[in-house]
């Protein structure tokens, strides 16, 4: 874990003490880049509140000349303190990758900090210091179009995912070399919101935070996280930007994280609405107690701090304590004392290297019953549906400072790959399309959501296909003919009826600048499709929230006996479940082994899994380990993933992966949530998905093994 100094350098501490409270406040406070067509610039407002020490930090500004400019302005004036330029860059900065929902499906934590560091290292070139990611919030409701930013249903891939993206993103340590601080968003539980829509109240129950949503911040701060920022909602009644229990008591008193707070978008005066501030003072108080440092956007703290001192709201102590983090991080930035200096991007062909290869990685075969693919080269192809064109659907929401013309439709890539492309005007026109489909040996066809339907304030009650791409999909699958379904989203769409009818479908999520070439690729057979899928695919929006990690019930699922736990009318099993994804290699397990020494004195245990691919197709597999608590003192999660990670496999390959399965895979949270270990069976099950377990065996932790 990357080592921090102790919170108030000498210098800082020096710095502190010759500020007044406006410049103090100022250090609190972020202000907001204008947005132009050719890039984002610093506005008259940001420019005179930097002039004048009156904000220490700027959301969405980027590009080298305007972030010197920012930077200039700050030095010039009193203390020389340099800005925290903050962005979002959660998929990319120029060279944009998969959205995350789709990168955790790669289950490769190597390629997760990869591509964190190649964004990083663009966001540094272009003068971003800090990025508002990753986005570590568990969801389990795809009505919530928030679902995409983050790593999916499961704590364990989030905790994983987490830990990769904050090394990633800050390298080595906080300041180094083309990197930038990383903010773990949002704390906490954002993905349980009523009903998936956005903003809305969540209330999970005590449990349910300490065992799904807390854990991947946890690891986040263990990881070495520069800031956090807190979630706009409420968490049983609690704003967590006002949230003394979980910011203070948890945050910082319990996992000892050192770092800043950022509030989000203006949720400081957002207290306020929430019915829990007066005004604009009181929101500011609550906010400093709780212990938020930077307010973003909001002008809470340089409007309603001097009041709330004056009326003893807050004292004094708190705002040094705030302004001790901020220059604390700025000091570890570089940006007290030494000058501005911008690292070079990496080459745009490395860039777009990864970016290829993480496409490739994340994108789900869901369906190939009639083996369609690869494609034949002497096939005459055609392209169509509204998305067949659309370059920025391909990149996604939070596409930072996407360069749309350096990214390839999928129309565009799959003629450069194939000779006999016929690749007509995309639209929703049927007529255009069976008239297109009729002179081609086999179709594409390109559906899905556009970037807006995704990402934040973007919850759909409805998550299926959009209804005016139905009808086209309706007659297309009803003409008879060979056709490829791919599909872009950002969140399982709930479509039955599609995925009854299309033989072959391969889910291409937002896959980012190389998407394009990455489909191409996939349907020409050059790479074998290896994503998996990180979140349970519902197959009604009635069953939502549906994930694997569910408790069993005393009345587990039974089709055949209406007294347990399902549905009158629909499965209670998912479209697709959680893992799930087609490879051309064919892997089979065949052995699951437990180390012969049992468990580690530290508690951890290692088992092996032996596989073989027994085509002669070179490709990839990806294991999953499950385990389950078969008795325990509070019921279990029928199924608790504790290992995963893909496997590349040569024709006729035989291979042994090792897991290490951590301590705290096997203890839990009492019936008081202290977490214990307790004796008993666990049974460990290795599979492809949460739906095909395919070995199981068991362990039992002994007493002696307690002692
Ligand atoms: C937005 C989002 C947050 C983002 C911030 C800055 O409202 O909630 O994820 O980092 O504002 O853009």
């Amino acid at each position: 874990m990357p080592r921090r100094p102790a919170a108030g350098s000498p210098a800082a501490r020096r710095l502190l003490a010759s500020m007044t409270l406006p410049e103090k406040l100022g250090q609190l406070t972020m202000v907001g880049a204008d947005w132009h067509a050719d890039g984002p610039r610093l506005g008259p407002v940001a420019r005179r509140a930097i002039e004048g020490g009156r904000a220490g930090s700027i959301l969405g500004l980027w590009g080298r000349e305007a972030v010197t400019d920012a930077q200039s302005l700050a030095r010039e004036a009193q203390h020389g303190i340099g800005l925290l330029i903050g962005f979002d860059v959660l998929h990319g900065h120029r060279t944009i990758g998969p959205v995350p929902l789709a990168e955790a499906g790669a289950f490769d934590p190597e390629l997760w900090a990869e591509t964190a560091r190649l964004a990083a290292a663009e966001a540094a070139a272009d003068g971003v210091n800090l990025t508002f990611a990753p986005m570590l919030d568990v969801a389990r409701d795809p009505r919530w179009g928030r679902m995409v930013e983050g790593s999916g249903e499961d704590p364990w891939t989030a905790r994983a995912f987490a830990a990769a993206k904050i090394v990633g993103f800050q390298g080595q340590r906080l300041g180094w070399p083309g990197s930038v601080a990383a903010t773990a968003k949002h704390f906490v539980a954002y993905g349980a919101v009523r009903a998936g829509r956005d903003y809305a109240s969540a209330d999970p129950s005590e449990r349910e935070l300490a065992e799904v949503y807390l854990p991947p911040f946890e690891e986040a701060v263990r990881a070495g996280a520069a800031a956090v920022m807190p979630a706009f909602i409420d968490v049983a009644g609690l704003p967590m930007t006002a949230n003394k229990k979980l910011l203070r008591t948890i945050l910082r008193d319990t996992w000892h994280f050192k770092g800043v707070i950022i509030s989000d978008y203006k949720a400081i005066p957002e207290l306020i609405a929430h019915g829990v501030a007066s005004d604009l003072v009181d929101a500011a108080a609550l906010a400093l107690q709780a212990g938020v440092d930077i307010d973003m956007l909001g002008e809470a703290y340089e409007r309603g701090l001097p009041e709330a001192i004056e009326r003893g709201l807050v004292d004094m102590a708190l705002v040094d304590q705030a302004v001790m983090r901020v220059l604390s991080l700025k000091e570890q930035l570089g940006l007290l004392a030494e000058p501005l200096r911008l690292p070079s991007p990496p080459p745009a062909s490395e860039s777009r290297e990864i970016a290829l290869r993480a496409a490739c990685g994340s994108m789900v075969l869901l369906k190939d019953d009639t083996r369609l693919l690869p494609l034949r080269a002497d096939h005459r192809i055609a392209v169509i549906g509204p998305l067949a064109d659309d370059r920025l659907a391909l990149t996604g929401p939070w596409a930072a400072a996407v360069r749309p013309d350096e990214t390839a439709s999928i129309a565009q890539a799959l003629s450069s790959a194939f000779p006999n492309v016929v690749a007509p005007p995309a639209s929703h026109d049927v007529e255009a399309a069976l008239t297109a489909i009729r002179t081609a040996d086999l179709t594409v066809l390109c559906l899905g959501e556009t970037a807006e339907m995704s990402g934040e304030a973007a919850s759909r009650a409805d998550p299926g296909l959009p209804a005016d791409q139905r009808a086209l999909a309706e007659a297309v699958l009803a003409a008879g003919r060979p056709v490829v379904v791919v599909i872009l989203c950002g969140r399982p769409l709930v479509a039955p009826w599609l995925f009854d009818a299309a033989s072959t479908v391969l889910l291409a999520w937002f896959p980012g600048t190389m998407g394009g070439e990455a489909v191409a690729r996939i349907l020409s057979g050059a790479e074998d499709a290896s994503g998996r899928l990180a979140v349970t695919w519902p197959r009604a929006v009635g069953q939502i929230p549906i994930f694997f990690g569910d408790r069993p019930s005393g009345r587990p699922s039974d089709p055949a006996d209406r007294m347990t736990s399902r549905y009158l009318d629909c499965p209670v099993s998912p479209q697709f479940a959680f893992g799930h994804g087609l490879s051309r290699a064919s892997a089979q397990l065949r052995a699951l082994r437990i180390a012969p020494e049992g468990f580690r004195a530290d508690g951890a245990l290692r088992v092996e899994v032996d596989l073989v691919n027994e085509s002669d197709i070179p490709g990839s597999t990806t294991v999953f380990i499950f385990l389950r608590d078969l008795v325990a003192s509070v019921a279990r999660p029928a199924l608790m993933l504790c290992g995963a990670r893909r496997c590349p496999l040569e024709r006729h390959d035989r291979k042994t992966m090792v897991f290490e399965l951590e301590a705290s895979c096997f203890s839990l949270l009492g019936a008081d949530l202290a977490r214990r270990r307790e004796p008993g069976e666990f049974e460990i099950v290795a599979g492809f998905s949460a739906a095909e377990l395919c070995l199981r065996t068991q362990v039992t932790l002994s007493p002696e093994d307690l002692a």
